[in-house]
């Protein structure tokens, strides 16, 4: 079993898009109240005096869109100044990023994971729910700006949605031929939009492979990541592609992660909502960090059964918090 060391922090829960696989339009969420959410202090706090002691080494910021978290670079450099932190990423919509981007590699983030579900500007609108001027173009700005100031990984994450983006694949996968970027495709999920993933359904990862194959070519990467992509590549390309097999493949078995969302709760396994801990009700309460510890290594004690309790049981199709509330 692969060591537990990998925290997903979600920032906040509000972004500026409305992907239609996440947090489509007209589903309005309960957003969290601004004093529910963990403050900076306190969200640091519980990284220098419980995670980290526990073993918890590599994080990464989500949301929602995490550029939104007000002091967000702030954030970055303190968890970039623990001696602990091996690893500190993001995963974001880019839509912020032109701006931000050398302030976030300055307080010390080096790896970013954008997602880019389309190279069509409309068929790009379409998909994050926009109807005014369109947003392709400053998302495209915002990746370069992510690759000129260095972030290496540079990683592109594709939601395939069939009959919405799936006729983009190849142009998609040819982006990596003569850039180093890694483009992911993610098998659609049915978190966030039970509709839609009832109406189109998704696409293995096998069945891209071999239309990629067919026109490309495609051998196994030497490459393994720390994540649950498997990662491939064009021959001769700078960079690889991944594919992130949740509905088609079980990977459970080399899960590495925990994810705390912005107001506290504590998720052991993205696709099983049991065993989720509240730890700002007692972290405001004054409760002993140790306590603390001694309950995030109790769950610790039993993630795999925690894991593979959901794989038996399968994917539920029944949610109560949308992929924007988990931070993916
Ligand atoms: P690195 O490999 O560390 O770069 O990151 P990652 O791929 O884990 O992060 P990212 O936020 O880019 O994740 C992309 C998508 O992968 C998520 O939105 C999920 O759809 C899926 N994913 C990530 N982690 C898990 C996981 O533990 N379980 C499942 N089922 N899906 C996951
Ligand atoms: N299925 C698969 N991936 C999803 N993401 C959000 N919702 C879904 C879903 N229903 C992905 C986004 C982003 C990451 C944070 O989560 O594309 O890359
Ligand atoms: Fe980990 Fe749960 Fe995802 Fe499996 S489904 S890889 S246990 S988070």
């Amino acid at each position: 079993m692969n060591a537990v060391d990998y925290l997903r922090i979600s920032l906040i829960d509000r972004c500026n898009f409305r992907c239609q696989y996440c947090m489509p339009e007209g589903a309005e969420l309960d957003y969290i109240l601004r004093q529910q959410l963990l403050t900076d202090a306190e969200l640091l706090s519980l990284i220098e005096e419980v995670f980290i002691p526990v073993g918890f080494t590599r994080f990464r910021l989500t949301g929602g869109e995490p550029l939104l978290r007000p002091g967000v670079i702030e954030i970055v450099r303190a968890i970039a100044a623990f001696p602990q932190t091996q690893d500190l990423a993001m995963t974001t919509n880019g839509f912020l990023l032109a701006g931000m981007a050398q302030a976030l590699y300055d307080a010390g983030l080096r790896r970013i994971n954008i997602s880019l579900d389309s190279l069509e500007p409309d068929t790009f609108d379409q998909i994050i729910g926009n109807r005014s001027r369109s947003r392709w173009q400053q998302v495209w700005q915002g990746i370069q700006s992510a690759y000129q100031v260095g972030f290496d990984p540079l990683k592109l994450n594709v939601v395939v949605i069939p009959g919405v983006n799936d006729h983009e694949v190849l142009d998609l996968a040819a982006l990596t031929i003569d850039r180093q970027w890694h483009v992911r495709f993610i098998e659609f999920m049915p978190i966030g939009n039970s509709q839609l993933f009832g109406d189109r359904g998704w696409i293995a990862s096998e069945e891209l492979r071999q239309r990629i194959r067919d026109s490309f070519g495609l051998t196994e990467s030497q490459v393994r990541g720390n994540g649950p992509a498997d990662v491939f590549q064009i021959p001769g390309a700078k960079g690889t592609l991944g594919f992130i097999s949740q509905m088609s493949e079980c990977f459970c078995d080399r899960c590495n992660r925990m994810r705390l969302s912005a107001d506290g709760w504590l998720r052991p396994c993205l696709l099983n909502e049991g065993h989720q801990i509240d730890l700002k009700t007692p972290l405001r309460a004054g409760a002993d960090m140790a306590q603390l510890r001694k309950e995030l290594r109790q769950l610790l004690a039993i993630k795999p059964e925690i894991n593979f309790k959901q794989r038996e049981s399968g994917i539920t199709g029944a949610y109560s918090r949308t992929m924007s509330q988990i931070g993916g």
